[in-house]
């Protein structure tokens, strides 16, 4: 195809761009790989002096420490990182579509084509491009379009060749580091031309690492483009609809005396099903499930399979339905009256060991309980920055940093991330401290409810 230069660049320094990039670095010390953002304040943090990154990931800085300077550079020039590198990633955020055709639903890919038609512009020789954020199937024939459409794009009217290819990225937050470095699969979409053929062998050889020390090749998945681009929105429509279908049991099991933890542990344990994602608990949140699922949604409706189309908004509308049902609870222990009451939120991240509170259960619920004129004072370790950003304007909510203070002259703890440090904190100090009668709403069911119970707490769980 062409002698390349083994460079990388990856532009989007987000969730995804930034750490995906570290550890790409980490494991090719001989490739130079750049971290681009249009977002100057976010590059600023990546490159702090002290390391305050602009994302909190366990193990991330040192990672960062590790190769930041050395092969890894984040920078506000993209055009000049493009020149250098003939490996581009993109990573470029596609949340749901919010106007127009699709509203709701569809991707919103103007980021996307916004990052190939700048691709384009600065490029000064054949390129691969790598689809890293998660996107409709057949974008890459659009990328392709627009990428090695038109005249000549280069010097003296000379014809760029780009090679468009899927990979997308299956880390979670809060594990990302863990994930990237033994991750299950990777996976690379390409399309079986030569060229095709030969560009996924080079993103092969990222992953596999310098000297063959990273992903082993039997891990390293192969398929066509669209193959990949789906299978992306389908592993995350697969996750979604097993913490949804865990949901809806947890209700039954409320209703009826048995125990949602047991029956998971049972279930979980036919190897046919396993263990994982049987958690129920407040309902999913993060930034992608949502987003893929109602993305699949339009996508099969596009397709005319409705019935399809309506199997996967189940999945959505059973996650709504868990967030409803928490605060109708609450409403019912609370003599029917929320108004003028004060919750302390314990956790509003949507999950443990991150600071994203994008699309958080907690951020929903929280709404609700503000429309029934609750006063709500919400502590978090880590997303206190960002739960002020997303909450602001409503009146009668307060960020407590220390948990202690946050449940002060309460009259109930609502518990919505499993941070481990909240079955850690001195509950019979917390029991003093509130109004009474005291409750205890642990949708993660991960405090000792008997203990809470001895203590004096009135005790509520999820599927229980
Ligand atoms: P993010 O919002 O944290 O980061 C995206 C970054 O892209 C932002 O910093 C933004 O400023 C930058 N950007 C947008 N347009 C740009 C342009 N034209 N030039 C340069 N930079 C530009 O989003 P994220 O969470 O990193 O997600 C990115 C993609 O990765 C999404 O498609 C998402 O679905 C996918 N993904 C995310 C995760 C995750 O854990 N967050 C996991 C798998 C896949
Ligand atoms: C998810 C997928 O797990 C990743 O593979 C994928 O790459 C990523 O989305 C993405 O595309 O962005 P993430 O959203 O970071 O990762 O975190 P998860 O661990 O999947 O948790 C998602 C939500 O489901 C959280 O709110 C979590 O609390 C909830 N959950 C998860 C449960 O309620 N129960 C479970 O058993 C598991």
């Amino acid at each position: 195809m062409f002698t390349m230069n083994k460079n990388i660049v990856c532009i989007g320094a987000g969730y995804i761009g930034g750490p995906t990039m570290a550890v790409i670095a980490k494991m090719n010390p001989d490739r130079k790989v750049y971290v681009c953002d249009i977002n100057a304040q976010r590059i600023a943090a990546w490159n702090s002096k002290d390391y305050e990154l602009p994302i909190f990931e366990p193990g991330l800085v040192d990672v960062v420490k590790e190769v930041r300077g050395k092969n890894l550079f984040f920078t506000t020039d993209i055009r000049s990182a493009v020149r250098k590198c003939d490996i581009v990633f993109v990573g470029v955020n596609t949340p749901t579509k919010m106007f127009g055709r699709g509203a709701g639903r569809a991707s919103d890919l103007q980021f996307w084509e916004a990052t190939a038609r700048e691709i384009k512009e600065w490029a000064k020789g054949d390129k691969i491009v790598v689809e890293k954020s998660t996107l409709p199937v057949r974008t890459a024939a659009a990328m392709e379009a627009i990428l090695n459409g038109g005249t000549g794009n280069g010097e003296r009217g000379k014809q760029f060749r780009f090679t468009v290819l899927s990979n997308p990225e299956f880390l979670a937050e809060g594990t990302a580091i863990k994930d990237l470095l033994d991750p299950d699969r990777v996976l690379i979409g390409g399309p079986d031309t030569p060229e095709g053929r030969e560009a996924v062998g080079e993103i092969c050889d990222i992953y596999a690492g310098k000297d063959g020390r990273w992903v082993d090749r039997a891990k390293i998945l192969t398929t066509n483009v669209w193959s990949a681009e789906l299978t992306k929105l389908a592993a995350n429509a697969f996750l979604a609809q097993r913490v949804s279908s865990i949901n809806a049991i947890a209700g039954l099991c409320e209703a009826t005396g048995a125990d949602v933890d047991e029956v998971a542990r049972v279930i979980g344990a036919d190897r046919r099903i396993g263990p994982k994602f049987l958690k129920a608990g407040p309902g999913f949140g993060g930034s992608c499930f949502k987003k893929d699922v109602l993305n699949l949604v339009y996508l099969c409706e596009s397709f005319g399979l409705h019935t399809a189309a309506e199997y996967w908004s189940g999945v959505i509308k059973m996650n709504d339905h868990q967030q409803e049902r928490i605060v109708s609870r609450l409403f019912k222990e609370m003599f029917n009256t929320l108004a003028n009451k004060k919750i302390a939120m314990f956790g509003f991240a949507f999950k443990a060991d991150t600071g994203d509170t994008r699309e958080t259960p907690a951020g929903y619920v929280a709404r609700l309980l503000n429309e029934e004129h609750v006063r709500l004072s919400i502590t978090d370790p880590k997303a206190i920055e960002n739960g002020r950003r997303d909450l602001a304007g409503l009146d009668g909510v307060t960020w407590e940093k220390d948990p202690y203070k946050a449940a002060k002259d309460a009259d109930a703890v609502l518990l919505m991330t499993d941070w481990k440090e909240y079955p850690a904190l001195d509950w019979a100090r917390i029991f003093k401290s509130m109004r009474k009668p005291a409750l205890v709403f642990d949708t993660r069911n991960c405090l000792d409810a008997a203990s809470l119970r001895e203590t004096g707490f009135k005790v509520l769980n999820i599927g229980k």
